[in-house]
């Protein structure tokens, strides 16, 4: 693998390169992560993974200063795969070598809701540097995780809406066995969290399994969770069943005509922000 910290090696390492599968991360690899690769790797050749922290989309009070910053392991772990091409691991003065004043900002809609609503600026932070880095990097094929659900479809509608000529794969979420999806975030969870943690996976399942078995008052599900999770000692900011295609709530007839859904939440634990999400229809 080829490790690349500057825009002009990587055009040399990908000149004439028509069908490169491209993933995006911030580092600090897991399981997930290297799944990741493995998907690219059967829609394209060669495969180029990047790793970077990305100041703009995280928030004045996140974690950005405190976030896991492992390149020689994330190394390590590529090399020992051997999915990836070449790692693009560019500093922030390569990639932002002045301010960042186009921005691309996703509309209300799809941006200012969920995630975006506790988040503002998230969203548009995330648009602003996969653009970047796909005007980088050229892919034709670039994966995302399913973990992230909303923004995979911000990723997917700012391809349709901008023409890029780049097909966005979903990657199903990884989760470890007891049902916590695997995050970076994870690691700052105390041995007392750890064991907490699978809970959300769990209070998803049952919104689904509940809407399955005819309740149809989706901000009475709603609430529910968010009692139980604050009960149980979170601090939940939202649990929301929505429709898959455009993370809008379902209108009352749609619950019963088969139309795909997906129950999201965020909600922290401790200090750490855990999101999740499960996707199901009422009639299997
Ligand atoms: P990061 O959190 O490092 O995630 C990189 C990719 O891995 C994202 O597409 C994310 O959805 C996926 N991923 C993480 N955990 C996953 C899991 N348990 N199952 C499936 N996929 C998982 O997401 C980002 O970085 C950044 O916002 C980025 C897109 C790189 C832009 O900065």
């Amino acid at each position: 693998m080829k490790v690349v910290h500057s825009i002009e090696e990587l055009r040399d390492q990908l000149r004439g390169q028509l069908r490169v599968a491209f993933v995006p991360t911030m580092g600090n690899l897991h399981a997930a992560h290297l799944s990741l690769m493995r998907l690219a790797r059967q829609h394209g050749d060669p495969v180029v993974a990047s790793i970077f922290v990305n100041r703009l989309q995280f928030g004045p009070n996140e974690d950005f200063d405190r976030y896991p910053r492992t390149l020689m392991d994330d190394i390590q772990k590529l090399e020992g795969e051997r999915d990836v091409y070449v790692l693009f691991a560019p500093d922030e003065r390569e990639l932002y070598p002045e301010p960042q004043n186009f921005r691309i900002q996703p509309g209300d809609s799809l941006g200012q809701i969920l995630e975006g609503a506790f988040r503002p600026d998230f969203f548009m932070g995330v648009s602003t540097v996969v653009l970047k880095l796909f005007s980088c990097v050229q892919p034709r094929v670039a994966v995302f995780g399913k973990k992230d659900y909303q923004q995979l479809m911000v990723v997917r509608a700012m391809c349709r809406q901008f023409q890029l000529p780049v097909e966005i794969l979903a990657h199903e979420t990884v989760r470890d066995p007891d049902g916590l999806a695997l995050s970076s975030r994870n690691r700052y969870l105390s041995p007392e969290e750890r064991t907490e943690a699978p809970t959300l996976y769990g209070l998803l399942q049952q919104v689904r399994d509940t809407v399955r078995q005819g309740q149809r008052d989706l901000p009475v599900i709603e609430a529910h969770v968010m009692q139980t999770l604050s009960s149980r000692g979170w601090d939940p900011d939202y649990v929301a069943v929505r429709r898959q295609r455009d993370l809008q709530p379902p209108k009352p007839d749609e619950l019963d005509t088969g139309e795909p859904l997906v129950v999201l939440a965020a909600a922290r634990l401790g200090a750490t922000r855990l999101i999740d999400n499960l996707e199901f229809d009422v009639l299997r």
